[in-house]
């Protein structure tokens, strides 16, 4: 019964894998692990369409790891800019080095592991689809087929554990990348979270959510908790078409990215922090954002000044503002001072 399920599956991904940039189509040769490690770490809590666009970029400025590992870090920061989590980015220009050090990619799950960034998933994937190794690799769309194919009815996150040993049962040994990639395309296009689509799917007869005659139900997950709301004020200082930017500091929240000033909310986000010239600051309204562990309300307010705030910065022209990689908080925030400066 298990080894009926891969081998439909992998039939069924025969015909319809989905055409995506990193991929090699079924039975082809497998795929540059640097394209495959590139677009893995991306769609890490990212979807396909919204990848696309980066990893064009990406290939295109720095076709291998070499040249991503000689590329100065603010550069892969701001080409980064928009997709979120910036810490996968300070990792992406780290690993590359490391991987300069090493000649290459190491083959193995266990070895890709050692990398710096790379998770359990990142390192099964690449394992599986660019190494062919047999290695079970389980992302959301793999979490959510298997907890239908079984009725796990455990929720989320406990379930994790139950999970990962089902998804281990139906790996097949030859074809592992392709298996994991089919799985992929079977949640994002037919065992879709909201509105599975059985009649279409492969797996149907083997289905025990389906039987049940709620697979909608899976995954079963627990409550989550209301995220904290943090406020914090960001500072839009303006002189001769140009506003003033600075590099955010360290490896936390939004580190190395450039940004507009702020009261210091990533560290105390109490909206008690002070503004860093003194004047007649004018309140451009709210924008919203949601991190990973708190929702932040942030002010926008902004003034004329011909001298900077104290510190490292720089001024940059109004015109190129898209070109300066702000991230997308940041974006919004000067999305708002825009739109109030065209009045
Ligand atoms: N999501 C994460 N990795 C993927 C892949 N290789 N193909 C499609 N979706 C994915
Ligand atoms: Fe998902 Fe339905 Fe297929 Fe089960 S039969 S795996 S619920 S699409």
């Amino acid at each position: 019964m298990t080894t009926q399920i891969s081998q439909k599956l992998l039939a069924w991904y025969s015909a319809h894998a989905r055409v995506l940039p990193w991929r090699a189509l079924p039975g082809e040769r497998a795929p540059d692990p640097y394209r495959v490690w590139l677009s893995e770490v991306m769609l890490q809590q990212t979807t396909v369409a919204a990848v696309k666009p980066y990893f064009a970029k990406f290939t295109e400025t720095w076709p291998t790891f070499e040249a991503l590992a000689s590329a100065p870090e603010e550069d892969v920061m701001a080409a980064w800019a928009g997709l979120g989590y910036y810490s996968r980015a300070r990792n992406l220009v780290k690993c590359a080095q490391r991987l300069s050090e090493l000649g290459g990619f190491p083959k193995t799950e266990a070895d890709l592991r050692e990398l710096p960034g790379l998770g359990a998933y990142t390192s099964a994937a690449i394992a599986a689809i660019a190494f062919g190794e047999r290695a079970v690799v389980v992302d959301a769309n793999v979490e959510r087929v298997v907890s239908r194919l079984f009725q796990i009815e455990e929720p989320l996150p406990a379930s994790r554990k139950e999970i990962r040993a089902h998804a281990d049962t139906i790996t097949p040994s030859e074809r592992a990348g392709d298996f994991a990639q089919a799985m992929m395309d079977l949640g994002a296009t037919i065992c879709t979270a909201r509105d599975p689509k059985c009649l279409l799917c492969p797996l149907m007869d083997s289905c025990k959510a389906r039987g049940a005659g709620d697979p909608a139900r899976y995954p079963v997950k627990a409550p989550k908790k209301p995220k904290p709301v943090r406020q914090g004020r960001a500072f839009w200082i303006e002189r001769d078409g140009a506003v003033w930017l600075v590099r955010r500091e360290g490896t936390g929240m939004l580190g190395g990215m450039r940004s507009l000033p702020d009261d210091g909310w990533s560290a105390k986000g109490d909206g008690a922090g002070d503004a860093p010239l003194d004047g007649e600051w004018q309140a451009l309204g709210l924008v919203r954002h949601t991190f990973t562990h708190f929702a932040l309300e942030m002010s926008v307010e902004r003034l004329a000044s011909d001298t900077p705030p104290k510190g490292a910065g720089e001024w940059w022209p109004l015109e190129e503002i898209k070109e300066a990689g702000l991230p997308t908080l940041f974006a919004k925030a000067a999305g708002l001072a825009l739109a109030e400066t065209a009045d």
